[in-house]
């Protein structure tokens, strides 16, 4: 059989992190800073919620847009927590995760040669799955901004094939967040060239230094923002795979009728436990962010003190070190890191072309780990570094 697989999915790099664990598997005693969910299990309650419908019998399909029951919930939830208005019978959508969502917002507004924004370093799936719906995606290198996408730049890159935006924050792999008046000025420039915004806030509530803004509650902006989130990072449920979509109906609209036909529906026991995770999970959520934030200023400190600089992250669990001080490239640190010290971190470059001057780690792993982890790290650079 010949050139049985497309070409835009032959060109298509597979991701920079899992090749990279590929290695770490089968590896014994390593520490991983690599990966990027919670080291916690999913609270109690919400686990309950989950085997309790199953002893219900609660085993069917579900309606495509996600049970009407768990819509409502995070209706009132958006809208208690942020003012934001969202119908459920319309403007919700349940997917698998923020992934699916990603997926069905890019293939229902890109045309062949549509231009899209995409922030770098940025999480991995954006670029490919934008090249896999035919559309450009444009990058806009963020480092010499403090890793911050600023409306000047922004500008800079828009013409008139431009559709949308596709913003994250706090963001993987910087943790970088926003402040307010910082994404009115971002939500100006989306306004003035009427332009969407796709705005994947999954780690919206592990935002540790200030409030969250939603960027749909921002003036004007929520005709125009898909926004997009999910269990996965806050409630500690990447496996359930739960996440949800609101926007304008007719995006909605567009994209459940991509869902229907691929999904049908995210498995009815996820979608129960969500709801409890709404109803209950409050609280764990609170807990496991204060251990995340004590985690962040033990890792920043520990990190900066050896020469390894981050910026502070304002949210999500990782920090994104340059390690010109080792006087190594991204891809020999982390594997000489790996065979040396047994601790895995992921390249800079799997979020992007020019960050080969980087690493990933994620505290997403417990504080006696990472106390050892710091520790061989920086018996690594002193047996290493070329200024020791
Ligand atoms: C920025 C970002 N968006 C989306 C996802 C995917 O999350 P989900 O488990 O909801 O599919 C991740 C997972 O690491 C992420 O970091």
């Amino acid at each position: 059989m010949k050139n049985i697989i497309s070409k835009k999915v032959k060109d298509m790099q597979p991701s920079g992190i899992r090749a990279f664990f590929d290695l770490v598997l089968g590896m014994k005693d390593v520490i991983s800073l690599g990966v990027g969910e919670p080291d916690f299990v999913t609270p109690w309650q919400i686990r309950e919620a989950g085997i309790y419908s199953l002893e219900e019998g609660f085993t069917s399909y579900t309606s495509n847009k996600g049970l009407y029951k768990l819509r409502l919930s995070l209706s009132r939830y958006l809208n208690n927590k942020y003012g934001l208005d969202y119908s459920p019978d319309e403007e919700i959508l349940i997917t698998v995760g923020v992934s699916e969502a990603m997926d069905l917002v890019l293939r229902a507004i890109i045309n062949p040669g549509d231009k899209i924004i995409v922030p770098t370093p940025g999480y991995v799936s954006y670029g490919p799955l934008v090249d896999l719906c035919g559309g450009i995606p444009v990058y806009i290198d963020t480092a010499k901004n403090g890793f911050k996408l600023t409306p000047e730049d922004l500008k800079k890159h828009i013409d008139r094939k431009t559709k949308a935006l596709i913003f994250n924050y706090p963001a993987n792999p910087t943790g970088v967040s926003y402040r307010k008046k910082e994404l009115s000025e971002i939500n100006e420039v989306l306004h003035k060239y009427r332009m969407l915004c796709i705005s994947d806030e999954i780690y919206g509530d592990l935002t540790y230094d200030f409030e969250h803004t939603p960027f749909a509650t921002l003036p004007g902006a929520k005709e125009n923002t898909v926004y997009l989130n999910g269990f996965s990072k806050s409630y500690a449920m990447t496996g359930w795979r739960v996440g949800f979509v609101c926007g304008a109906k007719e995006i909605i609209a567009a994209m459940t009728k991509i869902h229907q036909y691929t999904i049908m529906c995210v498995p009815i026991t996820s979608q129960m436990a969500a709801c409890e995770a709404l109803h209950s999970g409050r609280k764990a959520v609170e807990e496991m962010k204060r251990e995340y934030k004590r985690r962040r200023e033990f890792m920043l400190y520990g990190l900066n003190s050896i020469g390894l600089n981050c910026a502070p992250p304002a949210g999500a669990f990782y920090l994104f070190p340059n390690i010109n001080r080792s006087g190594m490239q991204d891809i020999d640190f982390a594997n000489k890191l790996l065979k040396e010290e047994k601790v895995a971190v992921v390249p800079g470059s799997a979020f992007g072309n020019g960050f080969a001057d980087y690493v990933r780690i994620s505290y997403a792993t417990n504080y006696d780990n990472l106390k050892e982890a710091l520790e061989r790290i920086k018996r690594f650079l002193n047996n290493n570094c070329r200024d020791k």
